[in-house]
Formats: structure tokens, C-alpha cells, sequence
């Protein structure tokens, strides 16, 4: 991304929250604070303006959005609201079987952080992002009061910064305890290498049985990303906003990838199907629903 602009993709996929979370069949099934968080953190920041809200709330104006999605990127948004929702259950579910600590990478607009770190003070939440996105999102948390104490901000460039370094200077983290990473909608923007480089600093900065959340791009035989049948205009226009898409990976390569790093594939691949984990129970099953992404959650091999 451009070193000195804000991520324009992180505050799409807030700006996309806070539209999914106003639909009337999709919105009960994001986390029920979610979309009036977004919206308070991306008015604070100057990227939702009350005029979004009120042509969000005018049918024909979402029926046109629809109608759009269905001609470029079917269920794209959809897409972007359950994998909040799919993140959301993870880190939840970890932190209630004993992650002492949680680092969210590339943390852009999330909300995440803010929102549950006050459900769960004993926990210590730190957001890392590059430095453009974290100025824009620091001033805007800190208009909107006093972040809870047990939330942290850790600027860093992962091109340039291991991810470990950046982490140990933060009193707050404690490397050899049980963690969590999560890296959201990130990976896709970095290097190959930087993503490798990664994977070891989470290793390095995290203590046994530690857990690591991400979600990824496929890369077909041909070694091409699989961005679906619009994948020249996908490309277009992450390259447009200074964010192209770089990294994939192959279905069957991202076990070995990981071993290779120190951790392994946990959890039945089910576990991250959208459609089934959050769709079919909804009787939404048959809905449209962007595939562009996968979900991977790895333990730390101790
Ligand atoms: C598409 S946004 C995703 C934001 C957030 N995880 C979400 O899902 O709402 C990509 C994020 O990756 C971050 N990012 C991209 N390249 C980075 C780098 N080299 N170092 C640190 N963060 C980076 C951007 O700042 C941005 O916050």
C-alpha cells in the first residue's frame, strides 16, 4: 500500500458493514453491535457522512446496489460481513478457552478491538496496522472518548517490520503466553516473502498452543490468483487504489506452507464455509456469496 495514504480497502470494508448491517434479511446475522460501531468509528474518521445513511436506507437506492453487485462481484458484500462474523465467533471462542492475549493485524476500521475489549477486560487486545491506516483510525477512536485500557495501537510497516519486533516493544504483550493473531482481509496485500516472514514472527512472538487466524486468496495450477470471473476488474481496482492483490496460495499448499512455519491446520474445513456455518441454519442457503477468500486457523507446533 502507499506509504503515505490511509488503506481506501479498510475503509470499504467498514463502509460495507455498515450497509450490510441496515438489509433487512442479512443484517441479524452480523454481531448486533456491529453496525452502529462501524458507523460511529467511520463518521469519526470522515468516511461516513450522514448523507450515506439516509440514501443507505432508500429501497430503490439498495435495490440498485444489488442489482450492481449481481453484474460485477456477486455476494462480495455479503462476503465481507460474514467473515466479521466468522472472525468475531473465532476470537470469541479462543478467548473463552484461555488466550490470554489477542494481536489484530492490518486492523484498519475493524471494530473488533474496541468492542471487545470492554466485554473482556482481563484480556489484552492490540491493533497493529501500517502507519497511514493507524493515524486515521487513532484519531477517530480518540474522538469518540477514552479507548479501554486494555487496548493497545502498535504502528508498524510489515514490509519492513517484523511483526515480533514490533509486538515485544509493547510492554503490554507477553510473547511466551497463549495468543492469538489475526490477520483479516491482510495477507493478500504483502509480499510472498513478507508473508513467510510472517508466519515466523508469529511464531517467534507467541507462546505454545497459540493460534493464528487468516484468511487468503487462492492461487489456481497456472499459479494465477483466483479472484473469480471478474478477476481483471478485481485487479483493476485494488491496483487503482494502491493496494494490488499479491499473495495466494494453493488449496493443498497452505498445510505444508504452515508446517513449514510452525504451526498446523486446526479445525474441520467446515468450520469456514460461510454458506454452511452461517447461510444454510439462516434458510439463506441459496443466496449469492463472493468466494474470493478463504479462512485458516493454525496452532502454534510447540
Ligand atoms: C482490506 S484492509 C482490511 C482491514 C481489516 N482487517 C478488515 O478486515 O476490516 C487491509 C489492511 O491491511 C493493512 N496493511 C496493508 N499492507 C500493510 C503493511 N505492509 N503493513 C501493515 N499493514 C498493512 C492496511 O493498512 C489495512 O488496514
Amino acid at each position: 500500500m502507499r506509504a503515505s495514504r490511509p488503506s481506501r480497502s479498510a475503509t470499504k470494508v467498514g463502509q460495507a458493514v455498515i450497509y450490510l448491517a441496515g438489509d433487512e434479511r442479512y443484517g441479524a446475522l452480523l454481531p448486533p453491535d456491529l453496525g452502529a460501531a462501524a458507523e460511529r468509528l467511520l463518521t469519526a474518521a470522515g468516511a461516513w457522512k450522514p448523507w450515506q445513511s439516509r440514501l443507505a436506507s432508500r429501497p430503490w437506492y439498495r435495490r440498485f446496489v444489488a442489482w450492481m453487485e449481481r453484474r460485477t462481484v456477486p455476494g462480495h458484500v455479503l462476503h465481507l460481513g460474514l467473515r466479521k462474523r466468522l472472525v468475531q465467533d473465532e476470537v470469541e471462542t479462543a478467548i473463552e478457552d484461555g488466550v490470554a492475549q489477542l494481536a489484530v493485524v492490518g486492523a484498519g476500521m475493524d471494530t473488533l478491538c474496541l468492542r471487545l475489549a470492554e466485554r473482556f477486560p482481563r484480556t489484552r487486545f492490540v491493533e497493529v496496522d501500517h502507519p497511514a491506516s493507524q493515524r486515521l483510525k487513532r484519531r477517530a477512536v480518540e474522538k469518540l472518548g477514552e479507548p479501554p485500557p486494555n487496548l493497545h495501537f502498535l504502528a508498524a510497516d510489515l514490509a519492513s517490520t517484523p511483526l515480533d519486533e514490533a509486538l515485544t516493544s509493547l510492554p503490554a504483550w507477553a510473547g511466551g503466553e497463549r495468543s492469538l493473531v489475526v490477520a483479516e482481509g491482510v495477507l493478500m496485500y504483502l509480499a510472498a516473502a513478507t508473508v513467510e516472514a510472517f508466519f515466523d514472527a508469529v511464531h517467534r512472538a507467541t507462546g505454545p498452543a497459540s493460534l493464528l487466524l487468516f484468511s487468503y486468496v487462492r492461487r489456481d495450477a497456472a499459479g494465477r490468483l483466483e479472484l473469480g470471473k471478474l478477476s481483471r476488474l478485481v485487479r483493476l481496482g485494488q491496483s487503482a487504489t494502491g493496494e494490488p492483490l499479491t499473495w495466494g496460495v494453493a488449496e493443498g499448499e497452505l498445510a505444508p506452507l504452515l508446517e513449514a512455519h510452525g504451526f498446523r491446520l486446526a479445525g474441520p474445513p467446515e468450520r469456514f464455509d460461510l454458506r454452511r456455518r452461517y447461510l444454510e441454519p439462516a434458510g439463506l442457503g441459496d443466496e449469492p456469496l463472493g468466494t474470493i477468500e478463504g479462512f485458516a486457523l493454525a496452532r502454534r507446533l510447540d
